[in-house]
C-alpha cells in the first residue's frame, strides 16, 4: 500500500508527464511511497468534446459539469477519497500548514480546471478548493503540480536519507538557514567559520539563530507570528518590534 495515492482530473494530461518521470517524484513511484493516476477529460465525453459557451456570452469557453461529475463519480466507484480539491485562483492559499495536513491523507482526488474554467456548479461535488497564489495561471495543471511536489516530500522515505522536510523553511513557520559547500572561500567569499569547525552543538545554535535572524530580514509577517509561539534562542522575550530592524 502507497502511502498516498493521488488522482488527478485534468483536460491536459501530458503537462503531468516529465515531473512525475523527474527526481524525487519518479523516485517516491519506483519506492512504492506514493501512487498517481493521471485521468483525461476527454475520455469521459461521449462525443470528445468537454467545454462549450459561457451562458450570458463573454470570451472562452467553460468545462462542462456533466462531464468533469461523470469523470468524478467513475473515479469515486474505485477509490474513496480523503478529499476532492479543485484547483482555483479564488480557493484557500496553499500553506505548508496545509500541505502538512493534507499529508496525511491516503488518497486524494485533484480536479484542474483548464480554459475559462469549470462550470462554476462544481464547488458542490469537491471537499475543498485551493488557490497556489495570487496570481492567475492558464489552468490548474501547474497548481496541482505545485502541491503534488510539496505532498510528496514530506511523505517518509521521500527525501534522501538524512534529509528530513522538518527542516524546511516554513516548518514551525520560519525560513531555513543559508547551506554552503566547497569551496570555503570564493571570490573573496567566505564560508561562515561556525561551519568549517564541525562541533556540531556550535552549528546547530548558528543555524537556529540563522533561522530566526533571515526570517526577521525577510519575511516580518511570519516572525511576528512565530514569536508570538515560541521566542528566538537565547532570548525570553521577544528582542525587537517585527521588522523593527531589518
Ligand atoms: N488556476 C489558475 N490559477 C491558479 C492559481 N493561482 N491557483 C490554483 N489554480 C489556479
Amino acid at each position: 500500500m502507497p502511502l498516498l495515492h493521488i488522482d488527478v482530473l485534468t483536460a491536459v494530461p501530458e503537462i503531468f508527464e516529465s515531473p512525475l518521470r523527474s527526481s524525487i517524484l519518479k523516485r517516491a513511484q519506483a519506492k512504492g511511497i506514493f501512487t498517481i493516476g493521471i485521468h483525461n477529460l476527454h475520455d469521459y465525453s461521449p462525443n470528445g468534446r468537454i467545454d462549450d459557451y459561457p451562458y450570458g456570452g463573454g470570451a472562452g469557453m467553460v468545462i462542462r459539469i456533466d462531464v468533469v461529475v461523470r469523470a468524478l463519480r467513475n473515479l469515486k466507484e474505485k477509490t474513496t477519497y480523503d478529499e476532492i480539491i479543485l484547483l482555483t485562483p479564488d480557493g484557500e492559499l496553499l500553506t505548508q500548514a496545509l500541505l502538512n495536513r493534507l499529508s496525511l491523507c491516503q488518497s486524494l482526488l485533484l480536479i484542474a480546471g483548464h480554459y475559462k474554467g469549470i462550470d462554476d456548479r462544481i464547488r458542490h461535488f469537491v471537499t475543498r478548493e485551493i488557490s497556489i497564489g495570487d496570481y492567475v495561471l492558464t489552468g490548474g495543471e501547474l497548481p496541482a503540480l505545485v502541491l503534488i511536489d510539496g505532498l510528496v516530500r514530506l511523505l517518509p522515505g521521500a527525501l534522501s536519507d538524512g534529509t528530513s522536510a522538518l527542516e524546511d523553511s516554513f516548518q514551525e513557520g520560519l525560513l531555513a538557514p543559508p547551506v554552503y559547500t566547497r569551496p570555503a572561500e570564493f571570490e573573496g567569499l567566505r564560508v561562515p567559520e561556525v561551519l568549517l569547525r564541525g562541533n556540531h552543538q556550535a552549528i546547530q545554535a548558528w543555524r537556529e539563530q540563522m533561522r530566526w535572524e533571515r526570517t526577521r530580514q525577510r519575511r516580518p509577517d511570519l516572525y511576528a507570528k512565530a514569536q508570538a509561539t515560541a521566542p528566538p534562542p537565547g532570548k525570553s522575550v521577544p528582542p525587537s518590534e517585527p521588522g523593527a530592524s531589518a
